[in-house]
């Protein structure tokens, strides 16, 4: 477990913690899943399950503060590639938003993915307003919008891909 106050999450947070997700982390992880709009609680434990089954294709990051679940990173490596990783889902409690948790997480999402021989990591998301705090982290994060692809999600609504090389 990697631990410290001020390099992972920040002087705002006491006793963070940043690690690989644990079965007793599901609860939690469903949680914010909700509140965040990100997926149902129910799909949690089937993803940290997956990520023990096949360790070298998927991983499930937690960041948390003593006892409580403040937010979490999902990737996967994408099939039939080479070193492409795909943040599947990323989410920060509501109440933290903004007080650097999505950063340490996708640092530390790259950091593993580094340590697993990726070499390109992607992430869809949509061009809709609610999305807008998720593209400026990717953007400010070094991300390149590499596609925009319009109708697909919905009528009117995008997807969008941001990109980075390692
Ligand atoms: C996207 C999300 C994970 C960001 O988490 P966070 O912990 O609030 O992000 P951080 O505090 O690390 O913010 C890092 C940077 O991202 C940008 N950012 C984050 N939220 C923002 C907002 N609401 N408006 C504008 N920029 C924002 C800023 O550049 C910020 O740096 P700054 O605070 O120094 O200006 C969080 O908003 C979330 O859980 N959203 C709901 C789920 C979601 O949309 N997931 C992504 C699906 S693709």
């Amino acid at each position: 477990m990697i631990k410290s106050r001020e390099n992972l999450l920040g002087p705002l947070i006491p006793n963070a913690y940043l690690r690989d997700a644990a079965p007793e982390d599901s609860a939690g992880i469903g949680v914010i899943a909700e509140e965040t709009g990100l997926f149902p609680a129910s799909m949690a434990s089937q993803m940290i399950q997956g990520c023990f089954s096949r360790p070298n294709e998927a991983f499930l990051l937690v960041a948390g503060s003593d006892d409580s679940m403040l937010g979490f990173a999902y990737c996967e490596l994408e099939r039939l590639t080479s070193g492409t990783w795909n943040l599947r889902a990323i989410g920060v409690a509501p109440k933290c938003h903004r007080s650097g948790i999505g950063s340490a997480l996708l640092h530390h999402v790259e950091k593993k993915i580094s340590t697993l021989d990726g070499r390109v990591i992607i992430i869809e998301t949509t061009d809709e307003t609610a999305q807008e705090p998720a593209r400026v982290l990717y953007s400010t994060s070094g991300y390149k919008k590499e596609a925009y692809i319009r109708d697909f999600w919905d009528v009117g609504v995008a997807k969008v891909v941001f990109w980075k090389h390692f």
